[in-house]
């Protein structure tokens, strides 16, 4: 038999077989193959699949012909085209394989359809250049098995009668597991080494986060201090609030979100202070990130709230956010439009699917 996650693993491993320059990047990286299969009924299969390295989605399959779909423009030059080819073949022939032999004990052991199936599998480099590799089956969103590379076994994730079935049937496949071994032992840091040497200008990639501070009032006695950042990559980042230039501990009045992705692989986060109204401290949102170096950007929360100028405070706030408005739809049109040839050149496959995965996970 030719087990799903077994061929996800062997296609990673053709995709990045090149003898490239090791790449002095420093850190934990990770390659990830996800594949989400749906099956309808014995002949409806509904297949989503993609790679990634970190969090930078490689490339997808056309979910109707099978086909790879490139998302980053330095992943197929990393290969022949002739090897690319192979690849796809592949790929054909292993989600040809996965349908038919679920399909085969599906109706076997009697599961009801419809059911999902999803599978992750792939390997983290370490700074120490030792690497892991992990395989992971998922069941209707559940975990099901999960591969366990140092007794080269594969455990249980749930105690039930299926998943002690395909247990066995993969325990059974002596081959398979010893091609993990492989793949996992010895292939998996080279092909990595490639892709890091590749991808190194995507990996290292600094946007600054853009943050805004606001209030909201949910009640006369409540003021809800918003410090909103986005468009920040990579990923880590520190957004806190300072009282009087004094960091704000957790507690009860303090939520942050947690850190959502936007569509252009950037992402943003919102940190939330419930306030007294004029408690007469001053507040400042601080955020730190990679792009920003060893300085902060430090947002105040201007908190004047004297009567008299209120109508024009608003008044100039209603002219800054006119002109706002009027600049931010000037901007996104300039932007939408020069945008547009490049986008027209693209999949529009990649970044969507890589939102929902990042979304769920
Ligand atoms: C399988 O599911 C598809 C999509 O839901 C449907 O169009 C088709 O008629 C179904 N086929 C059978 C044999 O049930
Ligand atoms: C390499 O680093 C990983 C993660 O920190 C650690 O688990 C592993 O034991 C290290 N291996 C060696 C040989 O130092
Ligand atoms: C490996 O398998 C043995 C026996 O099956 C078990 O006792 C041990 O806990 C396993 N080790 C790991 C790391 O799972
Ligand atoms: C796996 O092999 C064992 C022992 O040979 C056998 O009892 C079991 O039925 C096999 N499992 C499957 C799913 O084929
Ligand atoms: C793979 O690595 C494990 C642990 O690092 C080791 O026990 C095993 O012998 C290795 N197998 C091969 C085929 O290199
Ligand atoms: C934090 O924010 C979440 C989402 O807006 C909300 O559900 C939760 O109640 C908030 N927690 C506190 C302590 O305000």
């Amino acid at each position: 038999m030719q087990s799903p996650c077994c061929c996800l693993l062997s296609l990673l491993l053709h995709l990045f077989l090149l003898s490239g320059t090791w790449a002095n990047l420093e850190g934990t990286f990770t390659i990830r193959l996800l594949q989400t299969t749906t099956f309808q009924n014995t002949s409806f299969v509904d297949m989503e699949g993609l790679g990634l390295l970190e969090d930078i989605e490689l490339g997808s399959l056309d979910k109707h012909t099978w086909s790879i779909h490139f998302c980053q423009p330095w992943v197929h030059p990393a290969l022949p085209r002739a090897d690319w080819d192979t690849i796809e073949n592949l790929i054909k022939i292993y989600l040809q394989q996965f349908n038919h032999l679920i399909n085969e004990g599906a109706v076997q052991r009697e599961v009801p359809y419809p059911f999902v199936v999803q599978c992750t599998a792939g390997c983290v480099l370490y700074p120490n250049r030792t690497s892991q590799a992990f395989g992971y089956v998922g069941y209707n969103g559940q975990d099901f098995l999960s591969f366990d590379t140092k007794n080269i076994t594969w455990t249980l994730s749930q105690d039930t009668e299926l998943s002690r079935y395909v247990q066995s049937f993969l325990q059974n496949y002596t081959a398979f597991t010893e091609l993990l071994e492989i793949l996992f032992n010895d292939t998996c840091v080279d092909d990595m080494e490639v892709l890091l040497h590749y991808g190194r200008a995507a990996l290292e990639r600094q946007e600054l986060p853009l943050a805004t501070v606001f209030a909201r009032t949910p009640s006369l006695d409540q003021l809800l201090l918003v410090c909103h950042v986005t468009g920040f990559y990579p990923r880590p980042i520190s957004v806190a609030w300072l009282r009087d230039g004094q960091e704000v501990p957790p507690g009860p009045a303090l939520n942050t979100s947690t850190i959502l992705p936007n569509a252009d692989l950037t992402y943003q986060l919102r940190s939330v202070l419930a306030v007294a109204p004029r408690d007469g401290h001053s507040y400042v949102c601080r955020v730190r990130h990679r792009s920003l170096g060893t300085r902060s950007l430090l947002i105040p929360w201007e908190n004047r709230s004297a009567a008299p100028t209120i109508s024009i405070t608003i008044a100039v706030l209603l002219l800054v956010a006119t002109a706002f408005a009027g600049g931010f739809w000037w901007w996104k049109c300039r932007r939408f439009s020069q945008e547009t040839p490049q986008h027209s050149t693209e999949t529009p496959y990649c970044s969507q699917r890589l939102f929902l995965f990042l979304g769920s996970g």
